[in-house]
C-alpha cells in the first residue's frame, strides 16, 4: 500500500467505496476488503450503510488505528447545529468515537460557507474527526473554504477518472496542500472498454480496471473503487506492483473529453 500525505494527514492511496452496498453484504464486503489489505473505507450518511460499515470493521478484527474511516455530511445538514447533530449520528451508527476524515459531501449555496467550515473545524477540535475536508468543491469554493478554516482541510474528494480532466481543481487542491480523493475512479466501468486502456493492460499483464486505478494513483490521487465482488476486491487492490510509463500516462490522459463527467445534478456547483 502506498500513502499520500496532506496537511498533516497520512492517507492510504486506495480504499473501498461503499455507495450502494447495504446490509449484511456490505458488512461482509468491508470485512473481506480489510482482511485482504484495504486500509481505507469510504462511506456517507446518505449511503444508509454506516451501521453495516461499522459491523464490517469490527468483524475484520483489525485494530481501530489500522483502518482509515471517512464519512460525509449531506448538504441538508450544513448549518452548524445540524452539522454537529449529523456528525454525532454518523458516529453512533458506525459505533466509533471518531472518524479519520469527515467531509462536507456537497457545497450548499443556501447555507453560509463560513459557518459550515467553522462547524466542521469544531468537529475536529472536539475530537469527533481526526481530519476534515470537503467533497465536490470547485477552485473558487476551495479558495473560500481554506480562507474560513481554522484547522487544516486535508482532502477534496471529487469525480476523477480517465474520461474527466480535473487538472484545474487538482492543481488548486495541491496549492492548498490538500490531497485529492478520486471517486468513481473507473467511471463506474465506463473507461474499461477503452482500447488504449485495454492495450496498456495487456502490455503489463494487468486488467483495464487496474490500469485506470493505477493511472489516478500515479497522478497523485487516492482511489476509492467500489465493488461487491471478492475477486474484484483483490484485483482492485493489486495496483502497486507496476508503473505506467510517461507515454502510457499521456495516452490515458488524452482520453479525457467534454461530457466525461458522470455525477452531476441540479444542486451541483458550477464546475471548473
Ligand atoms: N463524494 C461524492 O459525491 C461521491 C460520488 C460518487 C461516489 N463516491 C464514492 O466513490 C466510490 C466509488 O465510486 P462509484 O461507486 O461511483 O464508481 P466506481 O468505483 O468507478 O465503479 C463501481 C462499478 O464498477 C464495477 N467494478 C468494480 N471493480 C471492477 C473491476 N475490477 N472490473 C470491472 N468492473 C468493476 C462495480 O461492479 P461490481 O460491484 O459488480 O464489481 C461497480 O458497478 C463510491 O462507492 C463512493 O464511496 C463519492
Amino acid at each position: 500500500m502506498e500513502f499520500v500525505t496532506a496537511n498533516g494527514a497520512t492517507i492510504p492511496a486506495l480504499g473501498l467505496g461503499t455507495w450502494e452496498l447495504k446490509g449484511r453484504s456490505c458488512a461482509r464486503t468491508v470485512e473481506q476488503a480489510l482482511r485482504a489489505g484495504y486500509k481505507l473505507i469510504d462511506t456517507a450518511e446518505i449511503y444508509e450503510n454506516e451501521r453495516d460499515v461499522g459491523d464490517g470493521i469490527r468483524a475484520s478484527g483489525l485494530r481501530r488505528s489500522e483502518v482509515f474511516v471517512t464519512t460525509k455530511i449531506w448538504p441538508d445538514h450544513l448549518a452548524p447545529r445540524e452539522l454537529e447533530r449529523a456528525t454525532k449520528a454518523s458516529l453512533a451508527r458506525l459505533r466509533l468515537s471518531e472518524v479519520d476524515l469527515l467531509l462536507v459531501h456537497w457545497p450548499n449555496p443556501r447555507i453560509s460557507l463560513d459557518e459550515t467550515i467553522a462547524a466542521l473545524c469544531k468537529m475536529k477540535q472536539v475530537g469527533f474527526a481526526r481530519h476534515i475536508g470537503v467533497s465536490n468543491f470547485t477552485v473558487a469554493l476551495l479558495d473560500q473554504a481554506v480562507k474560513y478554516a481554522t484547522e487544516p482541510l486535508v482532502v477534496n474528494q471529487i469525480e476523477w477518472h480517465p474520461h474527466l480532466d480535473q487538472s484545474k481543481v487538482v492543481a488548486a487542491s495541491r496549492r492548498h496542500g490538500m490531497a485529492v480523493v478520486a471517486y468513481s475512479p473507473m467511471a463506474r466501468g465506463g473507461v474499461l472498454s477503452e482500447q488504449v486502456i485495454r492495450d496498456i493492460a495487456v502490455a503489463h499483464g494487468k486488467s483495464p480496471a487496474q490500469v485506470s486505478l493505477r493511472f489516478v494513483v500515479q497522478e497523485g490521487g487516492v482511489v476509492i473503487p467500489r465493488t461487491a465482488r471478492l475477486d474484484r476486491l483483490t484485483e482492485n487492490l493489486d495496483i502497486f506492483g507496476f508503473t505506467l510509463s510517461e507515454d502510457e500516462m499521456a495516452r490515458i490522459r488524452a482520453l479525457a473529453r467534454p461530457g466525461g463527467r458522470i455525477v452531476d445534478w441540479s444542486g451541483a456547483p458550477k464546475w471548473d
